[in-house]
């Protein structure tokens, strides 16, 4: 069944880049611009994450890796542990994620989309906000914004 119709996750769907709101589009424009900042020279798959707070200001994190590969620090988990340092967790209503880079589609899939740590660090912060929180996730032609919500990302989960 295709997950974008399939009854058991009712909350995603698929929008062209051009049909966001002006702060959607402002959103994911800002995590494509936050891939810069990645520290990826061993996947060269540079990742930006950049969460909305509630008074509209945002903040942006990348992924940061490291010589023993599986120490590296994925983009959402650097931008919420980053909010988290600056006060902020509690104030997050959406993040968006974009991924520049050499890992092919076959690797990422079309949309670049949160792993399973990522998904418990957001659930954490469902928690910490005390409601769901908004995910936006690029597709790798840049042209399609994946919608969904980070309890829909983690159904059952662990905490929630
Ligand atoms: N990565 C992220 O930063 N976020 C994701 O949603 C998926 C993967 C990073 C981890 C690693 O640095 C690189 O992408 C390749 O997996």
């Amino acid at each position: 069944m295709n997950a974008e119709t399939d009854p058991v996750l009712p909350t995603v769907s698929v929008t062209p880049i051009d049909e966001l709101n002006p702060n959607e589009r402002a959103l994911v424009g800002a995590a494509l611009a936050a891939t810069a900042t990645a520290y990826a020279p061993y996947s060269r798959f540079h990742v930006g994450a950049t969460l909305l707070f509630a008074d509209g200001s945002r903040h942006s994190g990348a992924n940061f890796e490291n010589v023993s590969y599986g120490l590296s620090l994925c983009a959402e988990t650097v931008a919420i542990a980053s909010a988290s340092s600056a006060g902020r967790l509690h104030e997050i209503v959406a993040i968006a994620i974009a991924a520049v880079g050499e890992l092919e589609a076959a690797v990422t899939g079309d949309f670049i989309a949160p792993c399973g740590r990522c998904r418990q660090v957001l659930a954490e912060a469902v928690t910490i906000c005390g409601h769901d929180i908004e995910v936006l996730m690029l597709s790798r032609d840049g042209q399609r914004v994946r919608k969904t919500t980070a309890r829909a990302l983690l159904p059952l989960a662990f905490g929630l």
